[in-house]
């Protein structure tokens, strides 16, 4: 067992909800950790010995973002494919064929190398905990495997077979559902927690309401707990439906009719509502308006989406600042949602918040105050912090 003070923080975030923001700012403090555990927060000037001491030099500490939303397993390049879309096509999940042959044309140690480097990027900026989703695959073998390699990184790994009907499915629907519902689900949920489907009646590619729902309570019924892709590209069933069955999240949430945002609010303690800023930016589309959603009373939390087509960002000091310039967050409000919110969405109360007996999943940034995550848009201050 080894055991480690943090010192000269500057300001600590430690959004445990003892403030009425729910930020918990304390300033003079000091954390201590013990193996992957905070056992002691309190003033700096009480603080324990430790076998080490660490000395931030007044910087702030937050918990470690939760990126709650990552589809981080996928070969190939679509920068062709953001290009035109800036030039005015717009999207429509047809261009996740070009990221499935090439997934499926990739190596197994290819891949496990490119999820690496991914999750590298998020923690060199501040995320600690990371949702990984498989849908690149959609094939029995390919699924399975994005999963598997999926878990070398993380327990939260989610299995999306139905991200889209893939191309040799196209004349036959039904047969890729049985699919989905079947063999692959059985191949891919013991190396899943969650499952999720892209509910979309906008595009082609995804899947209706009742496709939703068969995908959904067949995950269910093999163990898995549930998550929703809904509203990202039109309005329509996708939150009702994550709400109905008491989905942990529905995701995207762009186009919210006012029976949505009283659904949400009323399902706040099961069901949050993750904003995915990222793809706004990424596909032009019109932000959800965040500061409407906590009013009404809605749980949210901010991920990346971290994607090959709508939003090729790993960074959630990026989303932050988008939250707060697009969405009407405060600075406050957005940090609470990439790390409380988010980790509530992952139903984990041991991350996303620094008290005693939660992990140690530190942030620092190299500022004096949480503020400057949006303040200072686009400059690397933030990094997860390595104990
Ligand atoms: O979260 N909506 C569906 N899936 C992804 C996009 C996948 C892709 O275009 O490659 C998303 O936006
Ligand atoms: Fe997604």
């Amino acid at each position: 067992m080894s055991s480690t003070v943090v010192t000269g923080i500057g300001e600590l975030v430690t959004c445990d909800g003892t403030t009425p923001d729910g930020l918990g700012l304390r300033h003079g403090a000091a954390v201590v950790v013990e193996d992957d555990r905070i056992v002691w927060v309190g003033s700096s000037s009480e603080a324990p010995a430790a076998d080490r001491a660490v000395d931030v030099e007044g910087r702030a500490v937050l918990p470690g973002f939760v990126d709650s939303h990552a589809h981080l397993v996928f070969a190939g390049d679509r920068g062709d494919e953001f290009a035109a879309r800036m030039a005015g096509t717009p999207y429509d999940g047809g261009g996740i064929g070009v990221s499935v042959a090439a997934t499926r044309d990739a190596s197994d140690d290819e891949l496990r190398s490119l999820v690496a480097g991914r999750v590298a990027e998020m923690r060199a900026q501040g995320t600690t905990t990371v949702e990984i989703k498989s849908g690149y695959g959609l094939t029995v073998q390919d699924e399975a495997r994005a999963l598997r390699i999926a878990r070398e990184f993380t327990p939260e790994t989610t299995f999306l077979g139905a991200h889209v009907v893939p191309r040799e499915y196209a004349g036959d629907r039904a047969a890729y559902l049985e699919l989905v519902t079947g063999p692959m689900l059985e191949a891919a949920a013991p190396h899943a927690r969650w499952v999720d489907v892209f509910c979309e009646p906008h595009s082609a590619h995804a899947f209706t309401e009742d496709e939703a729902l068969a995908v959904l309570v067949a995950g269910r019924h093999a163990g898995l707990e549930l998550r929703v892709h809904g509203n990202q590209l039109g309005h329509g069933p996708g939150v009702r439906l994550a709400v109905e069955l008491g989905a942990a999240s529905v995701d995207h949430c762009t186009y919210l009719s006012d029976a949505d945002v009283e659904a949400l609010a009323g399902a706040a303690d099961t069901t949050v509502a993750t904003l995915l800023p990222g793809v706004e930016f990424s596909t032009r589309s019109p932000y959800p308006d965040a500061a409407a959603l906590l009013r009404a009373g809605v749980s949210i939390a901010l991920a990346t989406d971290c994607n090959p087509g709508t939003c090729y960002s790993s960074s959630m000091p990026f989303v932050i600042a988008l939250a707060v310039r697009e969405m009407g967050l405060t600075p406050g409000q957005a940090v609470l949602a990439a790390t409380v919110g988010s980790a509530k969405s992952l139903r984990r109360t041991d991350i996303g918040r620094i008290e005693v007996g939660a992990r140690a999943d530190l942030t620092v940034l190299d500022a004096p105050s949480h503020v400057h995550l949006s303040y200072r848009a686009g400059v690397p201050i933030a990094r997860a912090l390595d104990l």
